[in-house]
C-alpha cells in the first residue's frame, strides 16, 4: 500500500484512558466554539485526511503554503488549515496552554496545543490561493469575514463529528486503506466531486476504470455554497446510479466530510493529497476542477497540479472537457469526436439546477433518467421545506 503525504498516515484520535485523562483536562480549559468548516478540518487533520498536517498551520508553514505551495519543510501543500478568532477573543487564550474546542452543538470535539498566534494578511491569501481578491468568490468571501488572528498549534480529537444520514458510508484513511487490501485492489482512482454525478462525470470514472482495479466515488459533504445540491440529494443520486450502471465490485462511495473552497487549481492539489492519504494511486483532474464562476482557466488545475504531481506521488488522471455527441450517440471530448460544437449537449451545472428547481428533468444526455428523478424530487422537497 502506498504511503501517506509527507511519509506518515496521521492519527490524533485518543482513545480508552488518555481520552479520559482528556475530557476531564478540558473542563478547566477556556473553550472556543467552532464553525462546521473548522470542526470537518479538526476531523480530516485527526484521521489523516490532511497528512502531514498534526494541527492548524503555524506561521511558517503558513506563509510558505501561501506563497510558494509548500510547508516550511518543502512538503508540498496548497491550501492554509487555519484556525482564525477574532483580536479580542485571541486575549483569552495563552500561547504554551490548551484550547478545548467546541461544536456548534456544545459538544467537545477536540484540544487545540496552542503553539502560537499571529495576524496575516488576508488580501495575501486571496491573492494566491485563490487567484482574486474580489469577495464575490465564495471561498475569498469567507476568508473576508474570518477573525483577524490565527490560532495555531497541534491537535487531538476526543469524539469523532456525527456524520448522521452519511455514516454508512464514512470511512477513515486507514479504512479505506484496509478496504482496499481487502478487495485486492492494487490501483484505486479517487473522484472528488460536488455535485450529482452526470454523464460527464460517468464518462470519465468509467474511462478510468478501464485501466484501474477500482474507483473511490468520494463526494464532498461538508459546506458548500448556498446554491450548490445539497448533499443527502446527491448522496441519494449516487446510490440509485450505482445501482444501475456500475459493477457492484469496482466501486466504494465514501464521503470526504470537508468544506468545499472553490479554490481550483489550488484546491485540486488538496483534493489530491487527500485522496493518495485515503489511499487512492490514481485521481481525476477534469475541466475546470474545484472552479466557480469564471475565475480559473479550464485547464489550469490540470497545469498547476502537473508541476506537482511526481513530488505528491499519486497518477493525475486529466480529461478533457467531455459532453454527449448526438451525431456519435455517446459521450466524447475533441480527442475522441471529430463533430461540431452545433452536435454536443454541454449542460452546465448552473442550467441543471435552474431546471430541477423549475421541476424539469435535464435530458437524458445530460443525466441518467434514475438520477434526474431522484434531483428532482429532492429538490422539490427542499423546494417545499425552504417555503
Ligand atoms: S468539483 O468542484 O468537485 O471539482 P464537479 O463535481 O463538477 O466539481 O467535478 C468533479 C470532477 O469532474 C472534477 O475533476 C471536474 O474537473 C470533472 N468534470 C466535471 N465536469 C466535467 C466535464 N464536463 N468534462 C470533464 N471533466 C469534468
Amino acid at each position: 500500500m502506498r504511503q501517506a503525504h509527507g511519509g506518515k498516515l496521521i492519527n490524533r484520535e485518543l482513545k480508552g484512558n488518555k481520552r479520559e485523562v482528556y475530557l476531564s483536562k478540558v473542563k478547566n480549559m477556556p473553550t472556543l466554539t467552532l464553525t462546521n468548516w473548522n470542526l470537518s478540518d479538526l476531523e480530516l487533520i485527526s484521521i489523516g485526511g490532511f497528512s502531514p498536517l498534526t494541527g492548524f498551520m503555524r506561521e511558517k508553514d503558513y506563509l510558505r503554503v501561501v506563497k510558494e505551495n509548500r510547508l516550511e519543510n518543502g512538503t508540498v501543500w496548497s491550501i492554509p488549515i487555519t484556525l482564525s478568532v477574532t483580536k479580542e477573543q485571541a486575549n483569552n487564550y495563552n500561547v504554551g496552554g490548551e484550547v478545548a474546542l467546541v461544536g456548534e452543538d456544545k459538544k467537545i470535539y477536540g484540544v487545540l496545543q496552542l503553539e502560537e498566534k499571529y495576524t496575516y494578511d488576508k488580501e495575501l491569501e486571496a491573492r494566491n490561493v485563490y487567484g482574486t481578491t474580489e469577495d464575490a468568490h465564495p471561498g475569498v468571501k469567507k476568508l473576508y469575514e474570518k477573525g483577524a488572528v490565527y490560532l495555531a498549534g497541534s491537535v487531538y480529537l476526543l469524539n469523532r463529528p456525527s456524520h448522521g444520514e452519511f455514516e454508512t458510508h464514512y470511512k477513515d484513511p486507514s479504512e479505506t486503506r484496509r478496504m482496499f487490501n481487502d478487495l485486492g485492489w492494487k490501483t484505486v482512482v479517487g473522484f472528488q466531486t460536488r455535485n450529482p454525478v452526470h454523464r460527464a462525470h460517468e464518462y470519465i470514472q468509467k474511462s478510468a476504470l478501464e485501466i484501474v482495479d477500482g474507483l473511490l466515488l468520494n463526494p464532498l459533504v461538508g459546506e458548500t455554497k448556498a446554491d450548490d445540491i445539497p448533499a443527502h440529494i446527491r448522496m441519494e443520486s449516487y446510490q440509485v446510479l450505482l445501482k444501475n450502471y456500475y459493477p457492484e465490485d469496482r466501486v466504494r462511495l465514501v464521503i470526504y466530510p470537508a468544506a468545499m473552497r472553490y479554490a481550483g487549481p489550488r484546491e485540486a492539489i488538496l483534493h489530491a493529497i487527500v485522496r493518495k492519504n485515503y489511499g487512492c494511486t490514481h485521481f481525476i483532474v477534469g475541466r475546470d476542477h474545484a472552479g466557480v464562476g469564471d475565475y480559473y482557466g479550464t485547464y489550469e488545475a490540470q497545469e498547476l497540479i502537473s508541476i506537482y504531481e511526481k513530488e505528491i506521488g499519486i497518477n493525475i488522471l486529466k480529461f478533457e472537457h467531455s459532453f454527449f455527441c448526438k451525431k456519435c450517440g455517446n459521450m466524447g471530448t475533441a480527442k475522441t469526436c471529430p463533430h461540431r460544437q452545433e452536435d454536443h449537449v454541454h449542460l452546465s451545472g448552473t442550467k441543471v439546477r435552474a431546471l430541477l428547481r423549475s421541476g424539469q428533468k435535464p435530458p437524458q444526455e445530460f443525466s441518467r433518467p434514475e438520477v434526474a428523478e431522484v434531483l428532482i424530487r429532492g429538490m422539490q422537497r427542499e423546494g417545499e421545506a425552504n417555503a
